[in-house]
């Protein structure tokens, strides 16, 4: 059957943990990830996967939620099948959000990490180029945070498989390493966008200590409960930063 979708998107946002529901903009169309690939759906808590055509201002773009993950058990082609059909449906620009535990005592729950490097942690094997983020969209993402008083530093992202989270050895390992901030996503579909030769803006939400760096202990209910608070002022900043990316890419091209 021959599908129609609305203008070609520019900029995809793939949703992870607090960025999802975002209300700006309307709505135009709804893919299910099941309609593209019968095993792709998600039972993760504050997770639903879904493809939405969002129109801004004269623009549209692709929102997608509900990522599938490898600690899912969902093989590397899966997890970057949403990427993949962003791609082909003519998207230059991606902006990779998730949540993460910060490693830093300079980097507070709350805050936005504007990834400018990352490390791949997941010891999953993917013969993908190394990931490059764009350094005028870390820029533009830096100066948008601002307005929100939004906290935001650029930093090093640490993608690890999950799905528990990590020892208060590993977080202070992956400190000593480099990193700013550990998730359980991002890192493979950085390569995969920058091997698609695509232009990458990859925003971590810190919505907790690493394990040892504060006393409390550590669950998912807490990443969710941070992640909603501060869901209104991200989907304020998400549309002025889509807003500005959009127009950037039209002064290149
Ligand atoms: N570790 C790994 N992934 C995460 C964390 C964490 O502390 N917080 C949110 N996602």
């Amino acid at each position: 059957m021959a599908r129609t979708f609305p203008e070609k998107p520019s900029c995809a946002v793939i949703a992870g943990s607090g960025w999802g529901g975002y209300s700006g903009g309307d709505t135009e169309k709804v893919i299910l990830f099941s309609d593209l690939h019968p095993s792709l759906h998600t039972g993760i808590p504050g997770h639903q996967g879904i493809f939405r055509f969002v129109r801004l201002e004269d623009t549209i773009f692709l929102f997608v939620e509900g990522r599938v993950h490898l600690y899912e058990g969902y093989g590397l082609s899966e997890v970057l099948i949403p990427l993949t059909f962003a791609y082909l449906l003519g998207v230059r620009i991606v902006v990779l959000t998730s949540a993460s535990g910060s490693l830093s005592p300079f980097l507070s729950p709350g805050s936005v990490l504007v990834l400018s490097d990352q490390i791949d942690w997941t010891f999953i094997p993917d013969f993908l180029p190394r990931a490059q983020f764009d350094e005028s969209l870390q820029e533009i993402a830096l100066s948008c945070a601002r307005r929100f008083n939004l906290e935001a530093i650029r930093g090093v992202y640490v993608g690890v498989l999950g799905p528990s989270f990590e020892t208060a050895a590993e977080i202070r390992m992956l400190g000593y390493f480099g990193g700013h901030a550990v998730g359980m996503s991002t890192v493979k579909e950085a390569k995969w966008a920058t091997a698609l030769g695509l232009k990458v803006l990859g925003l971590s939400l810190v919505t907790n200590w690493g394990t040892g760096l504060s006393s409390s202990s550590l669950t998912h209910e807490e990443v969710l409960s941070l992640a909603g608070l501060k869901k209104p002022v991200l989907h304020a900043f998400l549309r002025d930063l889509i807003v500005e990316v959009l127009h950037e890419d039209c002064r290149e091209s």
